[in-house]
């Protein structure tokens, strides 16, 4: 029997959404609507494991919805609600809490990276997110989740999650392993401050991302000071690779304008960064400034998008109480 196919993705509801989100998770979340049921969610349990301002965490999740629905998710088609409003992700959290295992947490770079140098203040929440992650997918018994790479290691824990489950409690398949649906080309758009890091909220300089609600005035800005590091535009791919910065222009230049990085680069090899930088400009501004325009707009009726996310939540409530009442059962809980 093939399963059904069902995918689910996630994202944390920090404030402003940017470039990296947009092409290494919501323009997939779009596009894989036409193919599959989908279920997209604001996960703010998650977004709360590091400290979030409630007021700020309010207006985040209502701009995280906009976004969405601005990059071109349907909310009649998809169903779009926020993590909160479903008690089943706390509950199988918990569950799966106590089917995963510390020494696998323990290998997370995610945990490391935002734990910083003082593990010990960490919140226990950001050393069980993965946990929580699991449970978001496990819940609907998604079989797809398109994210970025940065989440490719959290991905693999929740396979390990479900064979466990599935072996523990001696249910052969009843947990589908979840496949991560990774864009290929723009797995992981760069600081344009540092073409090591990847493109983040957190960082701290607003130069190193472009937002999705940035004018077109504060595009061209931050495009004309991104770091190049070099005199030219190389002329060969290996060349190309060894510019992490120069590498990260051109990958985003050919992800929007749908080109093959070997047309790029004839067209552009031997050139000044400055003929780079001014396409790249056009580029990003035709894209994404339509997009801010359309979430000024959403926002400017929150009861509206509150009407989404409860449409939202009750769909998936339906799905996830069914599957947790087998859950459940497996589990031996009265
Ligand atoms: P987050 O904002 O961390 O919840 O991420 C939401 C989604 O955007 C996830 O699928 C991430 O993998 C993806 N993402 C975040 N930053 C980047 C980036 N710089 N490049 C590509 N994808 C990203
Ligand atoms: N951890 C993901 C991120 O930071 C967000 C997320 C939470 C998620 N739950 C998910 C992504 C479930 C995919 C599936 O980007």
């Amino acid at each position: 029997m093939t399963k059904k196919k069902l995918v689910f993705s996630g994202v944390q509801p920090t404030g402003n959404l940017h470039l990296g989100n947009y092409l290494g998770a919501l323009k997939n979340f779009v596009s894989l609507q036409k193919e599959m049921n989908c279920i997209y969610c604001v996960v703010d349990l998650h977004a709360i494991t590091t400290f979030q301002n409630p007021t700020e965490l309010q207006k985040n999740v209502l701009e995280t919805v906009a976004s969405f629905i601005a990059t071109g998710l349907n909310p009649d088609k998809s169903i779009l609600f926020n993590q909160s409003s479903v008690s089943g992700h706390a509950e199988l959290a918990w569950i799966l809490n106590c089917v995963s295992r510390i020494g696998w947490l323990n290998r997370m770079t995610q945990f490391k990276d935002k734990a910083g140098s003082d593990k010990e203040k960490a919140s226990v929440g950001l050393y069980i997110y993965p946990n929580l992650m699991a449970a978001d997918i496990l819940l609907y018994k998604a079989t797809h989740v398109p994210v970025g790479a940065d989440q490719k290691q959290h991905l693999e824990l929740s396979r390990d999650i479900a064979q466990k489950f599935n072996n523990d409690f001696n249910c052969k398949d009843f947990f589908p392993l979840p496949d991560p649906l990774i864009p290929k080309n723009v797995s992981r758009v760069m600081s344009l401050r540092d073409g090591t890091k990847k493109m983040s909220k957190s960082e701290e300089s607003d130069y190193s991302r472009i937002n999705l609600r940035d004018s077109s005035d504060e595009i061209s800005k931050k495009i004309k000071k991104a770091k190049t590091n070099s005199e030219q535009i190389p002329v060969s791919l290996n060349e190309l690779e060894k510019r992490p910065e120069a590498l990260n222009l051109i990958n985003i230049y050919t992800e929007i304008s749908k080109t093959k990085i070997e047309k790029v680069l004839n067209e552009m090899s031997g050139k000044e960064y400055s003929f780079l930088k001014m396409k790249l400009t056009e580029l990003l501004i035709s894209e994404i400034t339509p997009v801010g325009k359309e979430i000024e707009k959403l926002l400017k009726d929150k009861s509206h998008l509150e009407q989404i996310l409860k449409k939202g939540k009750e769909k998936a409530n339906i799905i996830a109480e069914e599957n947790l009442k087998n859950i459940r059962e497996k589990v031996g809980l009265i």
